[in-house]
């Protein structure tokens, strides 16, 4: 609320004014001067001085990749980049939202693949011009080993970039700086793509649900739930039986139809 209300202020026309226990600092938002509380983020810096986010802004949680921000500080010739939703401001920061950027995406058939070098080198011959600057990994967010995953794939390690790449949310940030034009990101979803598909143990309980599935066991219960009303629906969330704090793992609802 008092975020709401030190912005009516300054879009009046007022002075900003920090909300209790915050100082503002002074940023540059497409070019253009704000002061806005030091502890927001850039994504709510940027609401805060009254931009409204409807492209590239979606999980708030650093989980969707889809904030990714470009930014400079003044006294260095360095471009940063980061998550708007998870990098807090910084004084006399400038800032813009870089929108999607036409990143290589091969279409191909995982069915029809191989979880092979040869896949990642036919579906993706640009890895071979990786120089090897790093830049790529001090770019990412998510602190991953993005040169290490793109050496990996040149040497045809599915599974290990797989592995290395497990926490990638394909933000293209990675890609944005990349000197060698590479999009890592589509070259390590492909090799979780093949692992998954191809060399990850099978899970037999997830065939076992599948099956489950199909059989339609959830059909009739789902059917239900779309023809109730809101009333009826709030009912059943808010009596909905839950697992008590600290449950084990073998906790079982008393209900057990739908297990
Ligand atoms: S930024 Fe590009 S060229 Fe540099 S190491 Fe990463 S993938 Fe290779
Ligand atoms: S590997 Fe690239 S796309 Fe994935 S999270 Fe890191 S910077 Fe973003
Ligand atoms: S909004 Fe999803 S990662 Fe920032």
């Amino acid at each position: 609320m008092a975020y709401r209300e030190a912005q009516e202020k300054m879009k009046a026309g007022g002075e900003a004014q920090a909300p209790a226990g915050e100082s503002l600092i002074p940023v540059f938002i497409m070019g253009k001067r704000y002061e806005v509380p030091d502890t927001l983020t850039i994504q709510k810096a940027m609401e805060y001085a009254g931009y409204q986010l409807i492209r590239g802004c979606g999980c708030r949680g650093g989980i969707c990749g889809a904030c990714g921000t470009v930014y400079r500080m003044p006294d260095t010739y360095r471009i940063e980049v980061g998550l708007a939703c998870q990098t807090v401001v910084k004084p006399n920061m400038y800032l813009t939202q870089i929108p999607f950027f036409p990143a290589n995406k091969t279409i191909y058939n995982i069915d029809e693949l191989q979880p092979t070098g040869s896949t990642i080198a036919q579906l993706y011959p640009e890895v071979f011009k990786c120089v090897g600057c790093n830049t790529c990994t001090r770019s990412c967010p998510m602190d991953i080993e993005v040169m290490e995953y793109m050496s990996q794939a040149i040497r045809g390690n599915v599974e290990r970039v797989a592995e290395l790449s497990f926490d990638c949310v394909m933000c293209g940030l990675c890609a944005s700086r990349c000197p060698a034009e590479e999009v890592q990101f589509n070259v390590a979803i492909l090799c979780r793509r093949l692992y998954a598909k191809y060399l990850a143990p099978r899970a037999e309980h997830l065939a076992q649900m599948v099956s489950v599935l199909d059989g339609g066991k959830y059909k009739g219960g789902l059917k239900k739930l779309m023809e109730s009303d809101t009333d009826e629906l709030k009912k059943l969330y808010v009596e909905r039986e839950t697992e008590p704090e600290g449950a084990d793992e073998f906790w079982t609802p008393q209900n057990t139809q739908y297990l």
